[in-house]
């Protein structure tokens, strides 16, 4: 397979620093070897570029954290991505989450004709937090708490516009490893009738019977989008993030996961968000992410 690395080192959609330092974390676990090693031609593009907090003021005119920022850079990051061959599989590097309102928009109208919106996405979110905040119910503020309302255009308009036109169907929205969703989130979500698999879905069916009812209820999409968030894992697994919460996926649930996904053939793009080095142990957040994404991309035990 043809793979696309492509970083976005910004932390402006967290509440704490260190994240932006993620890409280049995953790069120094190995990332581009270990997936050559698998058979993949590899190529690096670099990072997208995204503005410093020391340079700008917090509270623009929007009053959301950092708003205009982030925006510049998910549009950079979706305008990088929807210009790849057909072909290529993109593996973005965040970053805090708020740039897979870049990475999935981007990858949806991946060889569309300019203003012809984006073929039909699945999302299979993986994080102990579903993401689904807008700038209303947001008890933090904070951008990362959001792209998945955005996605499915809700929130600031121009966050939800990152899409051209396209938004995400709740319906093609799979959420695996929720242990940590807002009060007023919490209604947002059920508004929607967004697919969430919580900890206690895990526990009780196992990920495999999840990944088959995922796939199951994607089987209509066209492409499907891998969004791994590293405190999906269990903090013992991932130190390294800024919301880790207790009672996560362990090692091997995060593996098996990756690996029934990647025989069902069906995965066309994978981020690896909210790995903060400054939070970490020895880069060993970056290094389980690095083997999650090969396990996703082919790597098998025998
Ligand atoms: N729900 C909280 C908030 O809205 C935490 C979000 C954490 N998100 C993340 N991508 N780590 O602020
Ligand atoms: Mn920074
Ligand atoms: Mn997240
Ligand atoms: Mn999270």
């Amino acid at each position: 397979m043809n793979v696309t690395i492509l970083g976005i080192p910004m932390d402006l959609g967290a509440g704490r620093r260190g994240v932006d330092m993620g890409a280049s974390a995953l790069r120094n676990a190995h990332l581009a070897q270990t997936l050559r090693d698998l058979g993949h031609h590899v190529t690096d593009l670099g990072d997208v570029p995204v503005a410093l907090p020391e340079t700008l003021d917090k509270h623009a005119a929007s009053g959301l954290v950092f708003l205009d920022p982030i925006l510049d850079a998910c549009r950079a990051t979706a305008e990088r991505l929807a210009a790849l061959p057909q072909g290529s599989f993109p593996v973005t590097l965040g970053g805090d989450h708020s740039v897979s309102m870049g990475t999935v928009s981007g990858n949806a109208r991946r060889g569309q004709p300019a203003g012809g919106g984006g073929a039909r996405t699945g999302l299979l979110w993986v994080d102990a937090h579903s993401d689904y905040n807008t700038p209303q119910s947001s008890p933090s503020g904070n951008i990362h708490g959001m792209p998945v309302a955005h996605l499915t255009g809700l929130g600031d308009p121009g966050l939800a516009a990152l899409g051209g036109g396209w938004t995400l169907r709740p319906e093609d929205i799979v959420m695996v490893g929720i242990r940590s969703v807002d009060a007023s989130e919490r209604g947002l979500l059920r508004e929607a009738g967004i697919k969430a698999y919580t900890m206690k879905d895990v526990d009780q069916l196992g990920i495999t019977r999840i990944t088959e009812e995922a796939l199951e209820r994607l089987s209509g999409v066209e492409r499907l989008h891998v969004s791994f968030d590293a405190d999906a894992l269990d903090p013992s697994v991932c130190p390294g993030v800024g919301t880790p919460v207790p009672g996560g996926l362990t090692y091997r649930e995060g593996h098996l996961l990756m690996e029934l996904l990647s025989e069902s053939g069906r995965v066309t793009s994978l981020d690896i968000v909210e790995v903060n080095p400054v939070l970490d142990t020895r880069n060993q957040t970056a290094e389980v992410m690095v083997s999650m994404a090969a396990s996703l991309l082919g790597q098998r035990i025998l």
